[in-house]
């Protein structure tokens, strides 16, 4: 079986396939099945400077096409999970996305001062699709001026890579993927989930969408950004199977997220590194 190591942001990986955030909680949980050494890097659930509770049950619903989460970023805080998961990251040798988000501009900031220069940290993921508690819940990655923002903030407050994660949910992703590189982002993760809705007898629950549908919308958001700016590109978005993986390789990714296809069969993520070995190249 052939080597499919990729390098990005200047550190070698083992193959391109990473988790999507918020798909395989903190790491551990996944290693009664399979052990988090098969991905190229671990990806964090979205982490905030204060622990966040998230919103009520059921908060995860089978679309067919796909899946709504409104799991509403639920999470321990930043700097305990760093307290308590980095030994277990450095034991399994697997290098860590740190996915971060705030509800201010500040508390972004804040997140990327707590992780200071820890061992096991590859690169800060950037969720911009997360409401403004200032602007009555306008998400800051609607505006090329805020993601400008941000992005600039974050990298003046670490030394690791940074990347942008940009939704499709705006008219042009384009626009948004250039502020996030003159801003100096690193790298970028297209795309986040769209928003949509899920009406239940007295209920109606907004959350996002993922799985299958966002596939070519994905697709088209890396082929366009890859031809826009010059930085690696994590594609994410409908990954279902190997055959996929490719696409949004040679639609320009440098490497790719799951997220969805493992709540369907949660073996995916082996079974497409698995496949990827076999395979010669990925053309
Ligand atoms: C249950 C669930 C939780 C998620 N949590 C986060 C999160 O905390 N931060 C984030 O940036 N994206 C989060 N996402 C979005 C995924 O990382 C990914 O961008 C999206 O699901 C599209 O990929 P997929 O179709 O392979 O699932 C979440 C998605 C799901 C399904």
């Amino acid at each position: 079986m052939g080597s499919i190591a990729i390098e990005i942001f200047g550190k070698k990986l083992r193959n391109p396939v990473m988790n999507a955030s918020g798909t395989l909680g903190y790491g551990r949980e996944i290693e009664r099945l399979w052990s988090i050494k098969v991905l190229g890097a671990f990806v964090t659930k979205g982490l905030s400077i204060l622990p966040c509770q998230g919103n009520p049950q059921p908060r995860i619903f089978d679309l067919g096409c796909g899946m709504l989460n409104s799991i509403g970023l639920q999470n321990i805080g930043i700097k305990r999970y760093l307290e308590e998961y980095t030994e277990f990251f450095l034991e399994r040798k697997t290098p860590v996305v740190v996915n971060i988000f705030g509800f201010t501009e500040e508390e972004y900031i804040e997140c990327a001062l707590a992780i200071g220069d820890n061992p096991v940290v590859l690169a800060i993921e950037v969720n911009l699709s997360c409401p403004n508690v200032k602007t009555g819940g306008i998400l800051f990655g609607k505006k090329p001026e805020t993601v400008f923002r941000i992005i600039r903030g974050v990298k003046s407050a670490t030394n690791f890579p940074v990347i942008a994660k940009l939704s499709q949910e705006v008219t042009d992703i384009v626009e948004l993927a250039k502020a996030a590189f003159e801003a100096g982002a690193d790298g970028l993760t297209l795309i986040n989930t769209i928003p949509g809705v899920v009406l239940e007898e007295n209920r109606v629950i907004r959350g996002g969408l993922s799985g299958p549908f966002l596939k070519s919308i994905a697709l088209k958001a890396v082929y366009d950004c890859s031809k826009a700016v010059p930085i690696p590109i994590i594609g994410v978005g409908g990954i279902m199977n190997t055959e996929d993986v490719i696409s949004f390789l040679r639609a320009g990714a440098k490497a790719v997220q799951i997220g969805t296809a493992t709540f369907v069969y949660p073996n995916t993520i082996p079974k497409i590194v698995k496949e990827l070995k076999k395979r010669r190249s990925f053309d």
